[in-house]
C-alpha cells in the first residue's frame, strides 16, 4: 500500500467488483480517495466458474481505483460471499496465569483460538471470527475484558466458514492481479459496518443484501453478529423472468428493471407503458409497468420466503426489534421496503453507506454497502493498532504476520 493511513477493499461481487481507497485520518475518519469499478466475468451466484474472466475484472477494477487515488495498490480487505459460507458458534476457555491475574491482549487471542478449536469437514475453512462475548470468572456478558483481573477467561464466538475451494480459487485470483489480502471478511459483516446503527445491532435487527447473484444474511444482537449465511438468489433472477416474460434481450430486461421496476403492480397505473424490443432488437412492443411488475411481485416473495425461512433454520428467538434493514442493489425497486415489510412482520428500512466523507452520489448507493464496510472495517483495525501501546502494536503485527504464515494451522 502506498501510505500507512491507505486501507483498501475489495468487493468482488457477482455483478461488479468494487476498489474502494480510503485514506484514515488521526481520529479514525475515513474519507474515499479513489473508486475503481468494473463489471465482473466468471461469477455466477457468489461462487467463481471462470478464473480468467476474475483476473481481469478484479485487475481493472483495481487500475481504475490507483488511477483515481494515485496510490499503488498491493493489499486489501476482500468480499466473501457464495452459498458455501456458514456460522457455527463455539467456546473456548483458558486459565489467567501472569501473577497480576489480569487479562492481557495475548490472552484475548489464546482464548479465540481455543473457541476456533472446532470440528469442521475436510472441505471447510474458517475464515472470520467474530467474538459475541467473554465470560470472566463466570461474569456473562463482557465486550472488551483486556485489563480486567481474573483467573478464568471464557470466549463465545461465531466462526464463519468458507468452502476450502472457493477459498483458494479466489485467493489465486488475487494473486494472478498481484493484491494479497489483509483480511477476508463475510460480504455481510461488511456490508453490516457501513449500514447499521448501533442500536439496531443492540436491539436485535436482520441485515438483508440483496445483490445480483447473492442474498446476503446476518442477524445482529446485543451489538454482535449472531448468524451469518448466503442465499443463491438475486437481482439477476429478475432480469432474467422479465427477459422470458416479455421475451427480449437480457440487456433490455435489465434496463427495463432498473428504470421503471416496481414489486406492487397495483401501485402502477394501466396506462403507463414501456417499449420493450423483440429478440432480434429490431421490431418493439408496448408491455404497461404494471405487467412487469406483476413479473417481480413473484420472485421477489420467493426471495422473502427464502428470507423468512433462513430466520427459523437460524434459530434465532428474538423479536427483531432493531427493524429489518435492506441492502445491495436490488433494494433500489420501488415499493420493496413497503412489501418487504408486510411480508416479513417487521419495520424495514434501506441501507445507505452513506456515513463516509468523499463519495460521489454513485458510491452512496445501496451497491456499495459491502465496499464501503470493508473500508470502514479495515479503518478501525488501523486505529486499534495504531492506538494500541508499542508492545501490543509489536504482538498485533507479529501475530498478523503468523496468521498468514501459518494460516492452515490456525484454521
Ligand atoms: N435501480 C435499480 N433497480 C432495481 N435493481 C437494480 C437497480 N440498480 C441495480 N440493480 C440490481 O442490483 C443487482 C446488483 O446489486 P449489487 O451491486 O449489490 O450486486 P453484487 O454485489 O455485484 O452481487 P452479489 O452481492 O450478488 O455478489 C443487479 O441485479 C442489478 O440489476
Ligand atoms: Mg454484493
Amino acid at each position: 500500500m502506498a501510505g500507512q493511513n491507505i486501507v483498501v477493499g475489495l468487493d468482488v461481487g457477482t455483478t461488479k467488483v468494487v476498489a474502494l481507497v480510503g485514506e484514515v485520518d488521526d481520529r479514525g475518519g475515513v474519507s474515499i480517495i479513489g473508486v475503481g469499478e468494473q463489471a465482473t466475468q466468471g461469477i455466477k451466484k457468489g461462487s467463481i466458474i471462470d478464473l480468467e474472466g476474475v483476473i481481469k475484472s478484479i485487475t481493472q477494477a483495481v487500475e481504475k481505483a490507483e488511477h483515481m487515488s494515485g496510490c499503488h495498490l498491493q493489499t486489501a480487505f476482500i468480499s466473501m460471499s457464495g452459498p458455501h459460507l456458514s456460522s457455527v458458534i463455539n467456546k473456548g476457555v483458558v486459565a489467567i496465569t501472569n501473577k497480576e491475574k489480569e487479562i492481557l491482549p495475548e490472552d484475548i487471542h489464546r482464548v479465540l483460538q481455543a473457541a476456533k478449536v472446532v470440528a469442521l469437514p475436510q472441505d471447510k475453512r474458517i475464515i472470520h471470527v467474530h467474538p459475541r462475548q467473554y465470560t470472566v470468572d463466570g461474569n456473562e456478558g463482557i465486550m472488551d475484558p483486556i485489563g480486567m483481573a481474573g483467573t478464568r477467561l471464557e470466549a463465545e464466538i461465531c466462526i464463519v466458514t468458507a468452502s476450502a475451494t472457493a477459498l483458494q480459487n479466489l485467493l489465486r485470483c488475487l494473486q494472478r492481479a498481484d493484491i494479497q489480502e489483509e483480511e477476508f471478511i463475510p460480504a455481510s459483516i461488511a456490508s453490516a459496518e457501513a449500514v447499521l446503527l448501533p442500536a439496531e445491532r443492540d436491539l436485535g435487527c436482520l441485515l438483508v443484501d440483496i445483490g445480483g447473484g447473492t442474498t446476503e444474511f446476518a442477524i445482529f444482537d446485543q451489538g454482535r453478529l449472531w448468524y451469518t449465511s448466503v442465499l443463491p438468489v438475486g437481482g439477476n433472477l429478475i432480469t432474467s423472468d422479465i427477459a422470458i416474460g416479455l421475451r427480449t434481450p437480457v440487456e433490455v430486461a435489465e434496463n427495463i428493471k432498473v428504470t421503471h421496476g416496481c414489486v406492487i403492480p397495483d401501485l402502477m397505473p394501466d396506462n403507463e407503458m414501456v417499449t420493450v424490443l423483440d429478440m432480434l432488437g429490431k421490431g418493439s412492443k408496448q408491455v404497461s409497468k404494471k405487467v412487469v411488475a406483476s413479473i417481480i411481485q413473484p420472485r421477489i416473495q420467493e426471495i422473502l420466503t427464502l428470507i423468512r425461512n433462513e430466520l427459523k433454520t437460524s434459530g434465532y428467538r428474538g423479536m427483531l426489534p432493531g427493524g429489518m434493514i435492506i441492502t445491495g442493489g436490488s433494494v433500489l425497486l420501488d415499493g420493496l421496503v413497503e412489501l418487504t415489510s408486510v411480508e416479513m412482520k417487521l419495520p424495514v428500512r434501506v441501507g445507505r453507506p452513506d456515513r463516509i466523507n468523499g463519495v460521489s452520489e454513485a458510491t452512496q448507493g445501496p451497491g456499495y454497502a459491502t465496499a464501503t464496510g470493508l473500508v470502514l472495517y479495515g479503518a478501525k483495525q488501523l486505529s486499534s493498532l495504531q492506538a494500541a501501546p508499542a508492545g501490543e502494536k509489536f504482538l498485533g503485527s507479529f501475530l498478523n504476520r503468523l496468521k498468514h504464515l501459518f494460516q492452515d494451522f490456525f484454521d
